[in-house]
């Protein structure tokens, strides 16, 4: 047992200290809460909490660090850890859980957290996919459960998709919308659970539309990916599709009084959802062994590696300068 309290804001327990749990303490001690991290591997707790004092230490010296008031030193000692799950969540404000994805396995996580939590604490799973329905439908405070989804990297990517279960309540949705503002993690509330939540079915929608067009011979993977980086999302880094159009007429009104006709001519040209994703057919099968062949050119699988840390380093240097515009 490995476990500190010091004056805080509050008491934040994450459950589940693998990649996801690590940037939520390190997001929530940026403004001050005092976080408990538990894992069923012990070891993965002291690994977690090295690593934390390593990166937060890291960022600090690249200008990278979150938080406004407190050092990389004072952020990583109101992080602690503990090997009971008991100790981790009771007394809790909130808590975040951040366990594999697996459905059975987050209700045997939850029927235990269940057991221990006050009647005011916040219940917060990570999930990517699952709907909080399923989660929590057997839990005695169900009406405090939520998701509050990650991008990853979450330390880098602020943000975070609030999805309500059908029974969470009012109090709950804006009281996890309030301190995922104050912790710098820009929130974004649905009003109901549906697949795919918001951030991927707005990922799956373009890349339906991108292996439609690489699959049709219209264009290479390395030059469609130049239309993101190189095009678009060089304004998307800080201005949403909705702004954009705004912008980029006079007003949304004007903008589909213009361009929507046209919109709804080349949409209509797009094609349905690509069948090789689901791999069934010989033909699917070699489609994706083609456009995987076709990436590995820019990256190859050895360079996997590395390149996600060129990348963490080149989103972290994103985030100082969003941060700086503000
Ligand atoms: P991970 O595999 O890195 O970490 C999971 C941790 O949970 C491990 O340390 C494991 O020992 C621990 N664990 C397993 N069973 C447990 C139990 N019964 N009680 C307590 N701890 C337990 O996984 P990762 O990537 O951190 O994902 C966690 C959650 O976050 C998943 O639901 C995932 O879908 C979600 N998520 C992941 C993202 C990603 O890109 N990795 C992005 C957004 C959300």
């Amino acid at each position: 047992m490995f476990y500190r309290i010091m004056e805080s804001k509050g008491k934040i327990g994450i459950v589940g200290s693998g990649l996801i749990g690590k940037s939520w303490a390190m997001i929530f001690a940026s403004v001050g809460y005092n976080v408990v991290l538990y894992d069923v591997e012990e070891k993965q707790v002291t690994a977690a909490i090295e690593s934390i004092a390593r990166e937060l230490k890291q960022f600090e010296s690249e200008g990278t660090l979150r938080g406004d008031t407190l050092t990389a030193e004072q952020q990583a000692q109101l992080i602690s850890g503990t090997s009971s799950l008991q100790e981790c969540v009771q007394g809790c404000v909130y808590i975040q859980e951040c366990v594999p994805e697996n459905l059975e396995l987050k209700i045997k996580v939850w029927k235990k957290i269940d057991e221990f939590v006050g009647s005011e604490t916040i219940l917060a799973s990570s999930t990517s996919c699952i709907v909080p329905s399923k989660i929590s439908a057997d839990l005695n405070n169900k009406a405090r459960f939520i998701v509050a989804h990650p991008c990853n990297p979450p330390y880098h990517t602020p943000m975070v998709e609030l999805v309500p279960a059908p029974w969470t309540d009012e109090k709950t949705r804006a009281s996890t919308r309030q301190i995922m503002a104050e912790a710098g993690q820009g929130p974004v509330s649905l009003s109901r659970e549906l697949p795919g939540f918001v951030l991927n079915r707005m990922q799956y929608a373009l890349l339906n539309e991108c292996f439609r067009l690489i699959k049709d011979n219209v264009v290479t993977p390395q030059d469609l990916d130049v239309v993101m980086k190189d095009g678009m999302g060089m304004r998307y880094a800080f201005m949403g599709p909705m702004e954009t159009i705004h912008l980029n007429a006079e007003g949304t009104q004007n903008y589909c009084d213009r361009y929507g006709e046209t919109i709804y001519d080349v949409s209509s040209d797009s094609g349905p959802i690509p069948t090789c994703w689901k791999q069934e057919s010989e033909e699917d099968k070699a489609t994706v062994a083609k456009i995987h062949s076709m990436m590995c050119t820019t990256v190859p699988e050895s360079e996997l590696y590395n390149r996600r840390l060129w990348r963490d380093q080149r989103l972290a240097a994103l985030a100082k300068l969003k941060r700086s515009m503000k």
